[in-house]
């Protein structure tokens, strides 16, 4: 399977040297992925390959940040165009350069009618400070509501809204921050099953805004489908319910697509539209700008003009070479009519995983939408259980295999499915046999 050999490490750091220096010098917050650490050497649309040559059909898209491919020969050539130019890798917003203002234009006409207009930022953790800073300003009130188990970023203000304890730490955070129920229909707090559900957690936003806020909301902020939560998909008929009830308290609504956005769950470009709302405010980052440091925040004109007489500055925001980046990634996910594509591979996926469940003991739940596809994993499908251990050894397996897989959720027993949206069928092919065969190695090794 190797059609890469890496160059002959003269002088660059081995695999052991730079997990001393990362050791030694960098925080221990720092962590990885595998028992012995992933050293890639070279990454090309759909594939990476490592240190010793090997190569791996990455189905992570390095934390669902590759969209349109590893080193898109596409981007590639408008980077290297625009350096030969010698035009300006970075300049301030106070003066004019062409990206930013291209990448506005065309983002703006793939978003919902009335969200077009459009700040930058450096990531996905900016994008959502900035859509609760004008939340507030908008709505003259500070009170904003999240979801249990939801992830919104690493900034004090984010880790606010995070509500699992691994990611959220260091005390007090904003105040004003309130959590309602996770709509986890594999799990649901009140034992509902589809034909039984009345839609309680929806019915928990309400319950939270009357009892844990003033009943006068800055707004909600929610992911179409969590994705550090562990690909937690809430049934349709929840979101119109929820944005009434934010509606009726006044708030705005702000949908993180961070993991959803560009196209990644299939049929729609953001992953809201899938439940027949149009939010106030959407943020996005990661497949944005396939792995360019970008993060993107687009509301309706009256939003954006609270910000009127406010100076707001961000050195690096909307500078030309990240946004060249983020354009030419939606230009090719628009030409390669992704959003088709994301929802016929999804399906494939979908279907062969479906077939998985039914044989494997520990395959608990499949969901998802497109190709954002979680897989649940439990030691015992009557209780339950958390398969945490079960979880991180799949993840050995398909990595010997030669597949890269990621993993979430609280307990950290989901397995994340994302990979760059330029896979083929057979690639998609390829990531059902591969996860299944690991599926049932590890079932064997631990006597299941
Ligand atoms: C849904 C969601 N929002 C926000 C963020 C934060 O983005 P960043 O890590 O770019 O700051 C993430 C990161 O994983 C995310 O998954």
């Amino acid at each position: 399977m190797t059609d890469y050999v890496a160059p002959p490490r003269t002088g660059e750091p081995s695999t052991e040297e730079i997990l001393k220096t990362r050791k030694e010098h960098m925080f221990p917050s720092v962590t990885h992925y595998y028992r012995k650490p992933l050293h890639i050497s070279k990454a090309s649309m759909q594939f990476v390959w490592d240190v010793e040559s090997k190569k791996y059909l990455d189905a992570f898209g390095g934390i669902v940040t590759i969209s349109a491919g590893h080193n898109h020969p596409r981007i590639k050539a408008r980077m290297k165009q625009w350096i030969s130019e010698d035009r300006p890798q970075h300049t301030t917003v106070f003066y004019l350069s062409e990206p930013v203002a291209q990448l506005a234009a065309r983002l703006t006409k793939l978003t919902p009618k009335g969200l077009n207009r459009a700040f930058f930022t450096n990531s996905g953790s900016e994008a959502n400070e900035m859509a609760i800073l004008l939340a507030r300003q908008y709505t003259k009130r500070t009170e904003i509501i999240a979801l249990k188990h939801a992830y919104h970023g690493g900034t004090i203000g984010t880790m606010s809204l995070v509500a699992q304890h691994t990611w959220k730490w260091g005390g007090p955070g904003l105040a004003g921050i309130s959590h309602a129920a996770q709509p986890n229909c594999y799990r649901c707090p009140w034992g509902a099953k589809p034909d039984t559900c009345a839609l309680e957690c929806a019915n928990d936003v309400e319950e939270t805004i009357k009892t844990t806020t003033t009943g006068e909301i800055a707004g909600m902020i929610v992911e179409p489908i969590q994705g550090v939560g562990g690909f937690v998909t809430p049934p349709k008929e929840y979101f119109p319910r929820i944005h009434a009830i934010v509606k009726k308290y006044g708030g705005i609504y702000i949908s993180d697509e961070v993991q959803t956005g560009v196209g990644r769950t299939g049929n729609h470009w953001f992953g809201v539209l899938h439940n027949g709302i149009i939010p106030d405010m959407m943020t996005m980052a990661k497949g944005f700008g396939n792995g360019a440091s970008i993060g993107g925040i687009v509301t309706r004109d009256e939003i954006a003009d609270s910000m009127k007489g406010k100076i707001h500055f961000n050195t690096y925001a909307g500078n030309p070479w990240a946004t060249m980046q983020a354009e030419e990634t939606l230009a090719i996910l628009e030409e390669e009519n992704i959003t088709q594509k994301a929802a016929n591979l999804g399906e494939l996926i979908m279907g062969g995983l479906r077939e998985l469940q039914k044989k494997s003991k520990i395959v608990g739940d499949v969901r998802g939408r497109g190709l954002l596809i979680g897989i649940e994993l439990v030691k015992d499908k009557q209780s339950k259980a958390y398969a945490t251990e079960e979880t991180m050894e799949v993840l050995e397996e398909a990595r010997e295999r030669g597949l890269l897989i990621g993993k979430g959720g609280l307990y950290g027993n989901v397995i994340r499915l994302t990979p760059p949206m330029c896979i083929t069928e057979k690639d998609a092919q390829e990531i059902v046999r591969i996860f299944g065969e690991s599926v049932l190695a590890v079932e064997k090794k631990m006597g299941y």
